[in-house]
Parts: C-alpha cells; sequence; structure tokens
C-alpha cells in the first residue's frame, strides 16, 4: 500500500508493477459497481482488469496512481502524450496535448470527486510540460454513458464532436477538451 504525503491528503506517482494487484481489484470493484448501478460498460471493464492492471507499471504506458493516506491506492490514469486517431483530426493530433484514458476511481469513495482531482492534475501537469491541451474520449452506446458526458461537461469539459466508430457502428465517440492550465491551489490537496 502506498500513502500519501504528510502534507498533502493525496499522492499522484506514476505507477510501478507492484501495484497491480491493487489496481486489478480496485477495477474489478468499480465494475461490480458499475454493474449494480446498470452502467452497461461493466462488462469490458470486469474482463480487462487484469490487462489494464498489467500496464501499470509497463514503460510503454505512462500510467498514473492516485493514492490516499489511509486506503492506498483509489484512482488510475493513463496519461499519454499522443492524441489517437479515432475522433480528433490531423490537424488536432499536431497539437501538444496529454489525452487521458482508463480514468478508474474507488468505488468506495464516489462522490468525493477523486476523479475530478485527477482532471486538475492533469491540467497542472499538461501546462508545466508545455502542453495547450488535455483531452479524453468518452464511448457511449445508445443512452449508456451518456452520463459520464454530462458528467464531464459539468466539470468544464467541452465536447469537441461525437462521431460513429469506425468499426462499431452503435457506438458513438465523444472527443472532450479543455486547455492545460497551472493549478496553484492544487499542491495543498494532493503532491505529485
Ligand atoms: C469516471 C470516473 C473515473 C469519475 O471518477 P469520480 O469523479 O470519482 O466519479 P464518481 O464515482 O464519484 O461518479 C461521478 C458521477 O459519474 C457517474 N458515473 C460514473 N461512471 C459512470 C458511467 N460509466 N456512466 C454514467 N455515469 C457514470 C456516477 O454515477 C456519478 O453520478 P452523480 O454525480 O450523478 O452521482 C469514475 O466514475 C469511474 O471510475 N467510472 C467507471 C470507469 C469509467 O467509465 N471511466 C471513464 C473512462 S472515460
Amino acid at each position: 500500500m502506498t500513502t500519501a504525503t504528510a502534507t498533502s491528503a493525496y499522492l499522484i506517482r506514476p505507477g510501478r508493477a507492484l501495484d497491480r494487484p491493487e489496481v486489478a481489484k480496485m477495477i474489478r470493484a468499480r465494475a461490480t459497481w458499475m454493474r449494480d448501478s446498470g452502467y452497461g460498460r461493466w462488462v469490458g471493464w470486469e474482463r480487462n482488469a487484469d490487462e489494464l492492471a498489467s500496464q501499470v507499471g509497463d514503460e510503454e504506458w505512462p500510467t498514473w496512481v492516485l493514492c490516499d493516506s489511509a486506503n492506498g491506492i483509489v484512482g488510475v490514469t493513463t496519461a499519454s502524450h499522443e492524441t489517437p486517431l479515432t475522433g480528433w483530426s490531423e490537424d488536432e493530433r499536431d497539437q501538444r496535448a496529454v489525452f487521458l484514458q482508463s480514468t478508474i476511481t474507488d468505488p468506495h469513495f464516489t462522490g468525493r470527486g477523486l476523479g475530478v482531482l485527477i482532471a486538475f492534475w492533469a491540467l497542472d501537469y499538461a501546462a508545466k510540460d508545455g502542453h495547450d491541451w488535455v483531452r479524453r474520449g468518452v464511448l457511449t452506446v445508445g443512452k449508456d454513458n451518456r452520463g459520464l458526458v454530462r458528467y464531464y461537461r459539468r466539470q468544464g469539459w467541452r465536447v469537441v464532436r461525437a462521431v460513429p466508430h469506425s468499426r462499431r457502428r452503435d457506438v458513438t465517440v465523444w472527443s472532450l477538451q479543455r486547455p492545460a492550465e497551472r493549478q496553484p491551489g492544487l499542491s495543498e490537496l494532493v503532491a505529485w
């Protein structure tokens, strides 16, 4: 278990191979939460829990874990420096952007804003590193996962476009972004 520092409640640090079991357990718990909450996409998270966890500490995947002092790892995200093809134009892909994917927080702490904390960290991380944007994608099937798009929009993410998935026509790919920006007050909450 990894704890935060004495001065901040949370710590965000690069993922390590040793974190994998803890991350896999959290992903499975989140999949169960999604299933029980009626969100259809829980199946993929459950099925891919070990594979996603195996990316933590693998240098090909820039994974970061959010830790709190009492509970260890309570969130994970991948913060890539490449914008994917799907949902983004060539010009946009040439811009300097951090792309968030596979962001998951511990469902025992829903409503605490852990995902928001990861997002604000990403804005700061990206700006500090000279990037202009932070981006993320959401896949929806019918109404499933639309709540997530609303949740992100409420936080200030702007929808750039929503397009049908190139291979799965029932899936819509939502492209969201916001400008990278230093977050001066963030260090009171989270060390990184
Ligand atoms: C998305 C996520 C990282 C946000 O973290 P968080 O800020 O700690 O989120 P919470 O668990 O507190 O949930 C926030 C809200 O999003 C809703 N929500 C979460 N996952 C959702 C989903 N897959 N579809 C629709 N709504 C969802 C919650 O019900 C909650 O709604 P409320 O504010 O009306 O109560 C986290 O909800 C999560 O791990 N979700 C499952 C995995 C996932 O879909 N990741 C995003 C990939 S783009």
